[in-house]
């Protein structure tokens, strides 16, 4: 089943055992997960596309070949890291990734294509190992499976994490527990940019100056265990192709109708030429046209789009912002946790928050915490600096330097007008913790005048609305668009009642107060009953009548208002 339709395809099956050239016995590599640090997205970026492309992923028979195919894989290259990993189909798979692509290069040039006579045959880059008396082959290098044990990418329930939680007594513990346990895993990054990878080995056979980039929560910091993988087709372009370049310069995008026509190519490509795609859907009616499918050898559920270019620009910007405190990735989690079993969130599109609106939603309530710049500050000294990035992280922690200035040498570096300048630009560092945030942004949104008021990241401000969508945040890259157009009323009034009740449980704490958040066990607290005179307040536009009415009529203006404010959606999507 893995295969697919298998009479058009080919694996490549390794058959033959040859040690081609002396592999030097290196010494145990056990990878530390946390160790790279990049300073930029495009240095992220890149990094991760070496890797892929340094990567081999092989199908085995069964477990018990782990051993032979680590000493097969071996035996053709320095392997720097190899994890073993099984679906939920039960095939079982290595990733290794080897010190440079020559190695990869060796391995495949030694493999054999397993043809199949009266089909038409595809060679792809899957690799297949079948046991043929392989003993003969030595270690090369100490065996690294034993520090890596079998992967099988279950998704930990959050019932199952619920004794871990209660373990912790603070909250802002609970919220780092629960961000440790749910955010995406070194492996799981590395098969986002091998499944990218591979899809580019088969579309570069046909089209010469495409390339295709992994976007959205899998590369900007957010990422959960299972969360999709969003892929954009970007098409090459020859004179700023050498580098990377994302915000400051923007691709030709391709007309939306070729966006269609070329994407409904790619998918035939993808039913018929590439093992292990499953689920294909065409969704070419979307404001943003994809196609949906499920990559079974790297348990992917993908989402690939092609021309959108703001939306890498987008992925850069909350990878900035994940990158710049600390507190913004466990806080994220915890919000994007909760709002998921309050069924704020949903897996599909709908007229309700998505997780990128919320994630929005956050930075803007962190802006005005001074703990985030807005985007506008960052395009400044991005402009300054050529270490920008680095100079930014300064900016944001030398308020510590400030307040030892501040204290100790103020009479005397107060005559001078370059330290009073400095003092005001100087942003107010906040120093509240995570349980005080999550309580800060129920709190401020739970108020929030959506009636009138829009958000805006790029000044990080908020700004009069454009129209008359419930929620409106101004696209940071194009501020003719709002983010957050799909929710409606009804959607909105959800979103005010569940802050307002997280805002009570927060208030009353008990125990375990994020099991609580996000539902695990119910939670005693005492309802305050604002939100519907919020609610009236967003809906009614000044219309001083309705606070008179009885809460039948209430819901009928509500529903109206709704109905009309959903066709509007519908007519503008
Ligand atoms: N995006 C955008 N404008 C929108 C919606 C999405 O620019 N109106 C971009 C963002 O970069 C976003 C990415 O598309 O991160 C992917 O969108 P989506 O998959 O909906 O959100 P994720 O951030 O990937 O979150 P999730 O984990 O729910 O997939
Ligand atoms: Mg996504």
């Amino acid at each position: 089943p893995l295969l697919g339709t298998y009479y058009c395809k080919c694996m490549i099956n390794i058959t033959r055992l040859k040690t081609i050239h002396a592999v030097k016995v290196q010494p145990k590599t056990v990878h530390d997960k946390n160790s790279t640090k990049f300073t930029t997205f495009e240095q992220m970026v890149l990094f991760r596309q070496n890797q892929a492309r340094k990567t081999a992923l092989v199908m085995m028979d069964s477990i018990n070949m782990t051993d032979d195919v680590e000493r097969f894989c071996m035996s053709y290259g320095r392997v720097l890291n190899i994890f073993p990993y099984y679906t939920k189909a039960n095939k079982v798979f290595l990733l290794v990734e080897y010190e440079t692509q020559n190695d990869v290069d060796h391995l495949n040039r030694n493999s054999v294509h397993r043809y199949t006579t009266g089909t038409i045959n595809v060679i792809t880059s899957l690799l297949l190992y079948r046991n043929q008396n392989h003993n003969f082959v030595k270690y090369k290098q100490p065996s690294m499976i034993k520090h890596y044990p079998y992967a099988d990418f279950t998704v930990p329930t959050l019932t199952n994490i619920q004794h871990n939680l209660k373990q912790e007594k603070n909250v802002s513990q609970q919220m780092l527990l629960l961000y440790d346990t749910l955010k995406i895993t070194d492996l799981n990054v590395r098969l986002r940019f091998f499944t990218a990878h591979q899809l580019m080995f088969y579309l570069s056979k046909l089209f010469t100056n495409i390339s295709v980039v992994p976007f959205g929560s899998s590369v900007n910091g957010f990422g959960q265990l299972g969360c999709d993988l969003d892929l954009i087709c970007r098409i090459k372009n020859n004179k700023v192709w050498k580098k990377l370049t994302f915000l400051s310069q923007r691709l030709p995008l391709i007309e939306r109708e070729e966006q269609k026509q070329f994407l409904a190519v790619l998918s035939t490509i993808l039913g018929t030429c590439i093992p292990g795609i499953g689920n294909i859907r065409n969704i070419l009616e979307a404001r943003v046209p994809i196609i949906k499918f499920f990559n079974m050898n790297t348990n992917m559920q993908c989402d690939l789009s092609c021309g959108n270019a703001s939306a890498l620009h987008m992925s850069e910007l909350l990878y900035i912002y994940a990158e710049l405190d600390w507190r913004v990735k466990p806080l994220v989690c915890t919000i994007r946790t909760w709002a998921r079993n309050c069924n704020l969130t949903q897996e599909t599109a709908g007229h309700w928050i998505t997780n990128f609106s919320l994630t929005l939603l956050i930075m803007f309530y962190l802006q005005i915490k001074n703990i985030l710049p807005s985007l506008h500050f960052i395009e400044s000294i991005r402009g300054k600096h050529e270490d920008w990035q680095a100079s930014l992280q300064f900016y944001f922690t030398s308020y510590f330097i400030f307040l030892v200035l501040e204290q100790n040498m103020h009479k005397v570096l107060g005559q001078y007008s370059w330290f009073t300048k400095w003092k005001i630009s100087m942003p107010h560092r906040n120093t509240e913790n995570l349980q005080e945030l999550l309580h800060g942004f129920f709190e401020y949104y739970s108020i929030f005048d959506f009636k009138t008021q829009a958000i805006c990241i790029r000044e990080g401000i908020v700004k009069a609305k454009r129209d008359n969508s419930p929620v409106y945040i101004y696209n940071p890259f194009d501020a003719t668009l709002n983010v957050s157009r799909n929710i409606t009323l009804v959607e909105l009034s959800r979103l005010i009642d569940s802050f307002q009740i997280g805002l009570q449980i927060l208030d009353f704490p008990e125990e375990n107060v994020i099991v609580k958040l996000i539902k695990l066990e119910p939670c005693t607290y005492k309802s305050r009953n604002t939100s519907k005179a919020l609610f009236l307040n967003v809906v009614s536009h000044g219309d001083k009548q309705n606070e008179n009415n009885s809460d039948r009529d209430e819901l009928k203006h509500i529903n109206r208002i709704t109905n009309e404010n959903n066709t509007n959606v519908s007519a503008n999507n």
